[in-house]
């Protein structure tokens, strides 16, 4: 039961995603350790751990690495602690998307889905509590107990991680609002940024602020590139459920099709949506290009590993 990370990892270094190893043996040990920190009651403890630690390939938190290493040894525990909630956020997620109300699904990460392990009612405070834990963890002196934290910088991590949440649910409204509709591709994409893309930008922009004083011309480039990898991230994420199987997939393939989700796929034929994949992904190169080379390795490797991942 307990080997997603292991597979993840060993197909991950296949593709030479050197930040992407790194990061997820980096938040393993700081979600374990941030988890520790709350005094949960059964079954809700369990519940949490198995919605969080089990898999996952962990792109948000190198996202935030990734930014952050723009800037070397700046703020590092205000950068670990964004990582830590920007995937519990991402865990509460899953978590509800899941749910029988939602997409119905029992395979998460190679693993029973929250719900289907713990019933709907924990995996529904499963998902709620994260939330809330990770807005405690980012207000708080986890991993540096010595240093006082930056009141700006939680601030503006907070405020960036509160909206890009708020935009996550509006997407998922919208989604499940979609089942079974032709969209227009300007909709579409609504949906996408919000569900998200406004997550993916917010791990980049939460170590963004972190390291780089506001007005650094730094700010909006970045913003640049998270926006294009965030519609990369579900545009491909669409084509997976039809072109990868179910056991590559840790999730159920073919999904989409079956309750005719809105995808891009969907919109414009698979071969259309690689291709905007791809063109995406130019654009968010091409926003790196303000960088110099050697500093931005990690965040082109991330790009690159979003395009050619299969799972
Ligand atoms: C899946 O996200 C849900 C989407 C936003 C498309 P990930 O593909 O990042 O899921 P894990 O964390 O690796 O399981
Ligand atoms: C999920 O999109 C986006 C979230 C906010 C979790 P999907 O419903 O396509 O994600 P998967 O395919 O179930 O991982
Ligand atoms: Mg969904
Ligand atoms: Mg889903
Ligand atoms: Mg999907």
């Amino acid at each position: 039961m307990n080997q997603p990370l292991e597979a993840n990892v060993s197909s991950l270094h296949d593709l030479q995603a050197h930040a992407l190893t790194a990061a997820q043996q980096r938040i393993q040990q700081d979600l374990l350790t941030a988890l520790e920190a709350f005094a949960l009651p059964e079954p809700l403890k369990s519940a949490v751990h198995h919605a969080v630690m089990l898999g996952g390939k962990r792109v948000r938190p190198a996202l935030c690495y990734a930014t952050a290493a723009l800037r070397p040894n700046q703020n590092s525990a205000a950068v670990r602690r964004a990582a830590v909630a920007i995937e519990l956020i991402h865990c509460y997620s899953l978590a509800h998307d899941d749910l029988p109300c939602m997409d119905n699904d029992l395979l998460r990460r190679g693993q029973p889905t929250c719900h289907a392990a713990y019933g709907e009612d924990t995996a529904l405070l499963a998902g709620d509590i994260l939330q809330s834990m990770a807005f405690e963890i980012l207000g708080s002196r986890l991993f540096d107990q010595a240093v006082a934290v930056d009141q700006g910088i939680v601030l503006k991590q907070m405020q960036i991680l509160a909206t890009a949440s708020s935009k996550m649910v509006c997407g998922q409204v919208l989604d499940l609002q979609s089942e079974g509709k032709q969209v227009d591709q300007a909709t579409l994409e609504n949906i996408h940024r919000n569900k998200t893309g406004a997550l993916i930008s917010a791990a980049v922009m939460m170590a963004a602020v972190t390291v780089f004083d506001g007005r650094d011309k730094a700010i909006p480039q970045l913003r640049e590139y998270a926006q294009a990898i965030g519609l990369a991230f579900q545009v491909q994420d669409d084509i997976l459920d039809i072109i990868s199987d179910t056991e590559v997939l840790g999730k159920t393939a073919g999904k989409d099709e079956q309750v005719e989700k809105s995808t891009y796929p969907a919109l414009m034929g698979l071969e259309k949506a690689q291709a905007y994949a791809q063109e995406l992904h130019d654009q968010a190169f091409a926003a790196l290009a303000y960088f110099k080379t050697d500093t931005v390795l990690e965040l082109q490797q991330i790009s690159e590993f979003l395009l050619s991942r299969k799972s």
